[in-house]
């Protein structure tokens, strides 16, 4: 499918999930203030490839992250969406393979990965329904 239409509405603050699309998983987190202001916080020195929470998300939805779910390093799966797994030391997702961290943004941390988690392209549909894609 060249895109995909994703019902946000059962997500609750905190939770994430993820869907297919294009034979790759994208992670949707509905994320909490504290999580939006901790990825806020962050000074761009900080980071390995610096870029600013609020150029990762649509204005005036700032809670929901859309992340390619794909690690930039090697590619694999991080760890972080379904409830009960680790979401790394910087509180968003961990790759397993060789131990990157993701902020709570999608932001390489600490770890091999060269890049954020990619932003795919996506639109607001309504308010609790997106097209990716
Ligand atoms: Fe994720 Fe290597 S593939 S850290």
């Amino acid at each position: 499918l060249a895109s995909v239409e994703v019902d946000l509405a059962p997500i609750q603050t905190g939770q994430a999930i993820k869907v297919m699309w294009r034979g790759k998983p994208v992670f949707i987190r509905n994320r909490t203030q504290e999580e939006i202001d901790t990825a806020r916080a962050v000074q761009p020195a900080d980071m390995i490839d610096p870029q600013a929470d609020q150029d990762r998300v649509t204005a005036g939805k700032d809670n929901w992250l859309v992340l390619v779910g794909v690690c930039t390093h090697l590619g694999c799966i991080p760890l972080g969406t379904s409830s009960g797994e680790t979401k790394g030391e910087y509180g968003g997702w961990f790759c397993p393979c060789h131990g990157s961290h993701y902020d709570t943004s999608g932001r390489i941390r600490k770890g091999p990965a060269p890049a954020n988690l990619h932003v795919p392209e996506y639109t607001f549909l309504t308010d609790t329904r997106v097209k990716i894609g």
